[in-house]
Formats: C-alpha cells, structure tokens, sequence
C-alpha cells in the first residue's frame, strides 16, 4: 500500500459517477453561450509568466502566492494558467484580432492555483471563462449577466444571488484609494497582518477580507460607490436599469472588489448560501484597461467565469443533477451462436440508431450475472438474444425501469422496436 502514488492535494479526479452534472452543465453553457452569439476559444494551459504579472496585478493573492511557476528546459519562466481572461487578451493581441473589432469568446478548462485546499477551493479547478471584448457597455454588461441567469434557469440552480458594485475609472479610484488608507492608517492598531501587507501593496483589498474582527472597521470604511465619477455613475445606474428591466434581482455591495486588479467599472458575483465559505459560483467585470497594459490596441473588455465544481456542489445539492446511465440498451446473450452474433448486432444497431448507446454483454455470464450487469448501466432497455431466438430470427426486448412485459420483434424491424420502447420507458419516467 505504502508505494502508492498519492494524487497532488488538491487536484481532483472527476469520476464517472459525478461526470453527468459536468457533462450537463458543459452542454447548457454551450447552448446558452451560443444562443447569445458567443464562439469557442482554446489558449494554451501554459503561458508566460510576466502575461499574468502584468494582467493581474503584483500585489494580488493570486500572483504573490498561488501560481504554478516554473522555469522550463529553455530557461523561460512559465506559469500554468491561473484564470483564463489574460490568456485570451494575450490571444487577441498576438493573432491580430482587435483593430476595431468585437469579439464574443468563451474558453473552457482547467485553472491552477496554489491555494490551501478546502470544500469548494481547489489547486486545479475548472472555469467556463466568457469575454466580451470592444463593447463600451453598459447594455453589454446587462446581457451578460442576463446569459449567466439563464443558464442557472436552464440547470435548475435556484440558490444563488447576484451582487454588483462598480470600482470607478483608475482616476476615480485613485482618489477613492486615498481617502480608504487615510482611513486604514488611522486605524492602523486593529489591521490584521494581512490588511498590514495589502495596505501597502493593494489597500482596496483589506476591505475583501474574510476576518471576523475586521468587518465592524470595514464596515466604518468610506464606500468606493460614493467616490464614483459621474461617468462610472451613470454606468452603474443604466446597468442597475437594465436588469431591473429584465426582472433581475440584484444588490449592489459596495464592497466587492474582486481579487484580480484588472477590473474597472462593473463588477458582479453570483454568491450562493449553500456552499459554505467558498460562496462564489460565477464572477466577473469589466477590464477596460487590460488589452492596452498588456500592449494591444486599447480595446473595452467584459466578462466572468463559472467554477464548475461549485456548480456541480451546487446542483447535487439542489437534486438537478442526475447520474449519467452509460447506456440505452443492454444487450443480453446467451448460448454460443447469439454470443457470436452479438457483437455484429451490437454494431449494426448502432449503424442504425446513431444518437443511442449500445452496451453489449462483454465476457460471459449466466442470465442473473447479465440482468445484475444490465440493471447497473441504468440502461432503459434490456435486449435479449438466446440461440432459440436466433434461430426464429428474432429478438426480444424488456423493460428495465418499470413493469412490463417482454416483446418480441424480428431482427430486420429492431430498430424501430427498440425506438418505440425507449420513447414508452421516457415517458413513464
Ligand atoms: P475569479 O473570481 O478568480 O475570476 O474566478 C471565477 C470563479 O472561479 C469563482 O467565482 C469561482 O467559482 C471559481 N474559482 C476560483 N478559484 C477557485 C478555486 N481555487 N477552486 C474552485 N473554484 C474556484 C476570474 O478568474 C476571472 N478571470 C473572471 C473573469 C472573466 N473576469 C472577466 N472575465
């Protein structure tokens, strides 16, 4: 036992067991997404390390503590995507994308951060990362979070809520920053250490912290909403009309300054109260200013990402998510000339019914090992094939999920047999 390999902390195997909420909530993002005119893109995991030094900023969590770094054989300095928005900026700029063009761009797949590993917080996550890029908003910035309530809709996710804020211009910032470390500095005795250190580095980030015995000072703070330029102003109230116009519900919490410095104006969470301390399933905003720092055309950004682990958590808890059967039918064979047809059958039948999942009983067994087998797929159907029915030319077909009855139909019209069964089993169901 003791030789085995261990699995990194933190980096999670998704078992099949668990894939069918993966799988569901891969295929309503991307019905979703389409539905809204946004196309598929795919960067590399790995990207240069300066890439997110400069779009994250130096003084967030995520680039003084938690990136994969490493210098490769090459001797360039390499670090495993932490998040996927400096990747698709860096891949617009270097395939000569912007120019005046808009853009709607999602990206799927694995993030890695070094953080302490707890429920909900991983070192390789996944992320749906949608980007919006060459609209100046704000009616952008309504659709997409109208996007991302209707995907919640489309997987049956009902806890979750949705707070706005908005963090101004850098100018408008810049003086709000001020007055926030005029203030820190005046209570400088209650800071923790780490509001010690994000007072120097990044002082809008004290207010994001999760310590209990800072929040009564945080909430003394000055409020980055009462400091807004009347631009930024006007585009937090149009944002604010614009989902109330669409019926969607919203706080805005004056607070939320997310942990990635490239955001400006408009920034969203959807928080959920089921998942414990790790409550954000969908965040995101405006980068305005990214494209132009990372040395591209200046070009308007929005967007956000879904943790797909907090969704799955989140749609096991709310019972949406259902096991994915491995197959339709289950293919029972008994006695030496149906074992040997079998495995034709099996593939003339998916010739014939594309879309259907086929599992042929592989390896032998008696009748009771088969239906034990047959039963565990979570297949609708069983079809049976026994010398004796093969010499008839036919097939039978039973029922798994409900009682009823075998029936009989010739080899030549088995397809369609097998339609009408599994259209009578989803209807029972
Ligand atoms: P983020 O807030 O760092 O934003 O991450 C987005 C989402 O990823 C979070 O709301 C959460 O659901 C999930 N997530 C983050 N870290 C972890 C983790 N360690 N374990 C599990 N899930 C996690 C971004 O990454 C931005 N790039 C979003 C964006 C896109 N903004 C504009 N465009």
């Amino acid at each position: 036992m003791s030789d085995q390999i261990q699995p990194v902390r933190g980096m999670n195997d998704v078992l099949p067991a668990e894939i069918g909420a993966w799988q569901s909530i891969e295929s309503a993002a991307r019905e979703v997404l389409g539905a809204y005119g946004f196309q598929e893109i795919r960067v590399p995991l790995v990207e240069r390390t300066e890439l997110f030094k400069r779009a994250i900023g130096e003084y967030t969590d995520v680039v003084e503590k938690e990136m994969y770094t490493f210098v490769d054989q090459g001797g360039e300095n390499l670090t495993l995507r932490p998040e996927g928005t400096a990747g698709v900026m860096r891949a617009l700029i270097s395939n000569g994308m912007l120019r005046g063009q808009r853009h709607k761009l999602w990206c799927a797949g694995a993030m890695f951060r070094h953080e302490r590993p707890q429920k909900g917080r991983y070192r390789q996550f996944h992320q749906v990362s949608v980007e919006a890029v060459g609209f100046n908003g704000p009616d952008v910035d309504v659709e997409l979070i109208a996007l991302a309530a209707r995907l919640w809709r489309r997987l049956g996710i009902t806890r979750v809520r949705l707070e706005i804020n908005s963090l101004g211009t850098p100018e408008s910032r810049r003086a709000y920053r001020e007055k926030l470390v005029e203030y820190l500095q005046a209570h400088y005795e209650q800071l923790d250490e780490d509001s010690r250190r994000r007072l120097q580095g990044n002082p809008l980030r004290v207010l994001d912290s999760k310590n209990p015995e800072m929040r009564a000072l945080i909430e003394a703070a000055p409020v980055l909403t009462d400091h807004l330029d009347p631009q930024s102003q006007a585009h937090l109230q149009a944002l604010c009309a614009g989902l109330e116009a669409l019926g969607i519900p919203f706080r805005i919490n004056p607070r939320l300054v997310r942990g990635l410095d490239y955001y400006s104006r408009t920034v969203f969470e959807w928080i959920t109260d089921a998942l414990g301390t790790q409550d954000a399933v969908c965040s995101g905003g405006r980068y305005d200013g990214l494209i132009g720092q990372l040395g591209g055309e200046a070009t308007p950004g929005i967007g956000f990402a879904m943790g797909i682990e907090r969704l799955v958590a989140l749609m096991n808890l709310e019972g949406t998510s259902a096991p994915l059967p491995s197959a339709d039918v289950y293919i029972v064979v008994n006695g030496e000339r149906a074992t040997a047809f079998g495995l034709e059958l099996a593939e003339r039948l998916r010739d014939a019914l594309p879309g259907r999942r086929f599992e042929l009983n592989l390896g032998g067994g008696n009748f009771k090992a088969q239906f034990r087998r047959a039963d565990r797929s979570g297949a609708a159907l069983a079809l049976i094939l026994g010398d004796d029915e093969l010499a008839r030319g036919v097939a039978a077909l039973k029922p798994l999920r409900r009682e009823a009855g075998q029936s009989e139909s010739p080899l030549p019209d088995l397809a369609a047999a097998i339609e009408t069964a599994l259209a009578a089993a989803a209807e029972q169901t």
